[in-house]
């Protein structure tokens, strides 16, 4: 019998967000079962990370042979900070269990960690390089990846830098950005602040790309270009410019200035050599899939 991709099964599980919209375009023509758990969007079915067993999605159809790309999870860095046990329960317990269950079922588990397991204290990290998180967001992504090394059985694991939305939606990080240029008043950039941004887009076509083609282990996943927080804002507003006026003033500052709850890393620029070597991928630069975004958002509104 001759196999198509409607036998391949790939579950999308945590959909809901700037990745999993992407995701579901790049795996269009397996089939795919996304969820929300909180925040519902097209096509999407109900799904908790604590009670939902995964064999609910798959509804009676035999797993076989496919994927789960996993991002179900508490991922706002001070949430994470400021409730330790109970985002652990979801962010390590949880999707511990979901890999198990996804094993049982005969698909393959494709984990998404972050940038945010680096300390930040140097440039451009690879695959190689120890992983010692400063923020608790970043030791739950890493105890994830060192159960999966430690279980010696197939798996991915894709870490994923800050993603910006092709096209800005409202809980997107874009958006936000799009939103405060055009509000009168000082906009604080931090200078000390770097990372490789890629577009969400790009990232889900090259993580797509992995899953399909087989690949197995640790893969970073990230821009090619290293930008520091104020960069890439000046590079937002630079397109900004084009359409309407800019009424923040960039105001450059440290990120130590910032108030929040949990220090962050300062350089979580990530080296993807693993992802050029074996499939031939390196993803837009930063600057051009920003500015692309910026545009798509002003022609989406005239
Ligand atoms: N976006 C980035 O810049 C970025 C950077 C690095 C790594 N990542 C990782 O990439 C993945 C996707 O990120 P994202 O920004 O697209 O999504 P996200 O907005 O961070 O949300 C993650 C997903 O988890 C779901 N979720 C939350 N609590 C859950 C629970 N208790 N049970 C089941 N599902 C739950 C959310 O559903 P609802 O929203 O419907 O509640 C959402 O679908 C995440 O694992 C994130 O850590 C993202």
């Amino acid at each position: 019998m001759i196999e198509t991709s409607r036998d391949r099964t790939t579950l999308l599980i945590g959909a809901s967000g700037t990745l999993g919209v992407e995701l579901a375009a790049a795996f269009a023509g397996d089939h795919v079962v996304a969820t929300h758990h909180a925040h519902p969007r097209a096509g999407t079915v109900f799904f908790d990370a604590l009670a939902t067993p995964v064999a609910n999605l798959l509804a009676g159809r035999p797993g076989g042979r496919g994927c789960a790309v996993i991002m179900a999870g508490i991922t706002a860095i001070d949430d994470c900070a400021r409730d330790p046990l109970g985002s652990a329960a979801v962010n390590v317990a949880g999707v511990i269990r979901l890999i198990d269950e996804t094993r049982a079922l005969g698909l393959v588990p494709v984990f998404i960690s972050s940038d945010g397991v680096f300390d930040g204290s140097r440039a451009w990290w690879a695959e190689g390089d120890q992983a010692r998180p400063i923020l608790e967001y970043g030791r739950q992504k890493l105890a994830v990846e060192q159960y999966l090394q430690a279980s010696g059985e197939p798996s991915l694991v894709i870490r994923l830098p800050k993603l910006m939305e092709d096209r800005p939606q409202p809980r997107g990080f874009l958006f936000g950005c799009i939103q405060a240029l055009g509000r009168p008043g000082p906009l604080p950039c931090a200078i000390d602040q770097y990372f490789t941004p890629a577009s969400a887009g790009d990232a889900a076509r090259a993580i797509a790309t992995l899953a399909r083609g087989g690949a197995r282990g640790l893969y970073h996943v990230a821009g090619p270009e290293r930008l520091s927080r104020s960069e890439l804002m000046a590079r937002m507003a630079a397109e900004y410019a084009r359409h309407a006026p800019v009424k923040a003033q960039l105001a450059d500052c440290r990120l130590g200035d910032l108030p929040m709850f949990e220090p962050r890393p300062l350089d979580t620029s990530m080296r993807c050599a693993r992802l050029a070597r074996d499939f031939g991928i390196v993803l837009r630069p930063a600057g051009d899939a920003c500015a692309d975004a910026v545009r798509a958002h002003f022609l989406q509104s005239t």
